[in-house]
């Protein structure tokens, strides 16, 4: 059995569903319930006994212990974060509690855990960690992408909070010999994703009649992967990834932040065209430009293609079709998910009249 921390979230609840179906081996899914997580996201595993839903804190050491120790977990793989950068502006504290302090406690759990264990399960025993791009800062136009060699240089609180749980699980391997593999991809989408982030804000407004806000000029570039291309790289790297190294995950896949806009508005203007038969596009405005803003990242992800023969499946093409088609059949996860909590960000990110 395998323990996912984060489970509830957008790329672990992608990843619990696709590892139980492909691999029919069973998951402790740990998961506070922030804002970001939502059950609904694993309502297929409703009544699956494959699936343990636990909602606890990762900085709660003694219910880890407990779960590892009930469920002789044999590996873990840790996605719980606070994760939105304009989040992590307003308020860090959240990121310096979940990524760093919480990391620590759980790493702090699973070596305790670890050390007892028989020596074949202590030797195959991993325990793979999540993180993003964003350790590695900002790229000039032209610059060579991010190999698992670059410089760390986190720009934000969450790239921050993300580089040093990172170090954490590093120095855990250096100096304890826990058994960890790292990874860092880029920007993901599809099925699931807070309605926070670019892609699946730009969605859901367009359909509701809302602007779609373009923070600065809309020229920063980020490198998109499907998610389950992502969780698939993990489920590798899981299975044969070389202890304490690092795995850069990525598509080739860089794209200004105005083209992605673009792109959808035209997905839409052919899969559910507006009332008034107008383009989409002409949602489109330009707002404040985040603070700090990383102007653009990029993977270099040769190391796990040529180390693993990974390859993702979908092409941007395919999977942002697939992703506004998910989007448009699934109304009622929408609607639920623009809680309250979701309401009052929305007016405190996006002031009335400037987006
Ligand atoms: P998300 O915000 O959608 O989900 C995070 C989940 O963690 C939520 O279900 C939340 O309830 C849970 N959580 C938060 N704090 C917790 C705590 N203290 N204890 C237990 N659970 C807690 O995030 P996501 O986009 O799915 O990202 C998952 C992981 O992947 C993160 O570590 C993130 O840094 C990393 N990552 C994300 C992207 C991306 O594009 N979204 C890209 C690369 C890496
Ligand atoms: P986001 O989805 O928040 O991911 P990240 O900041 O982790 O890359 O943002 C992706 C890009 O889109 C980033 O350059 C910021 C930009 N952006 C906007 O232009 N408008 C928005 O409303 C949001 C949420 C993001």
């Amino acid at each position: 059995m395998i323990l996912v921390t984060g489970g509830a979230g957008f790329i672990g609840a992608n990843f619990v569903l696709d590892w139980i179906a492909q691999t029919g081996e069973p998951v402790v899914n740990l998961d506070k319930l922030s804002y970001a997580g939502n059950p609904e996201n694993l309502d297929a595993l409703h009544e699956d006994t494959r699936h343990t839903f636990v909602v606890g804190d990762i900085a709660d050491r003694a219910l880890i212990s407990s779960l590892l120790e009930r469920h002789q977990i044999r590996a873990i793989v840790h996605f719980a974060a606070e994760s939105h950068v304009d989040r992590s502006i307003h308020g860090p504290g959240d990121f310096i509690h979940t990524n760093v302090v919480g990391t620590f406690h759980l790493l702090e759990a699973v070596h305790g855990y670890w050390m007892l264990l028989p020596p074949d399960r202590k030797e195959s025993f991993r325990f793979l960690h999540v993180s993003t791009d964003e350790v590695y800062g900002s790229l000039r136009p032209g610059e060579p992408a991010f190999t698992e060699l670059h410089r760390v240089e986190p720009n934000s609180p969450y790239s921050a909070s993300k580089a040093a749980s990172d170090h954490l699980v590093r120095a855990w391997h250096h100096t304890y010999g826990l058994p960890v593999l790292t990874t860092n991809c880029s920007n993901n989408y599809g099925p699931f994703q807070f309605p926070e982030k670019l892609i699946p804000l730009t969605i859901v407004n367009a359909l509701a009649g809302k602007l779609l806000p373009i923070y600065g000029d809309g020229q920063q570039v980020r490198d998109w992967l499907y998610v389950i291309d992502h969780c698939r790289a993990i489920a590798c790297v899981l299975q044969t990834g070389r202890l304490g190294e690092t795995y850069n995950i990525g598509g080739w896949n860089e794209q200004t932040n105005l083209d992605i806009v673009h792109t959808i508005c035209a997905l839409l203007d052919e899969l559910r065209p507006r009332a008034d038969g107008k383009p989409y596009r002409e949602q489109i405005t330009h707002v404040a430009d985040r603070p700090g803003h990383d102007r653009r990242y990029a993977i270099d992800a040769r190391k796990i293609e040529a180390e693993l023969g990974w390859k993702p499946a979908e092409t941007f093409a395919t999977g942002i079709r697939k992703t506004v088609q998910w989007y448009l059949d699934h109304p009622a996860w929408i609607e639920h998910v623009q809680s309250g909590a979701y309401r009052e960000w929305m007016t405190q990110q996006y002031r009335p009249g400037v987006a």
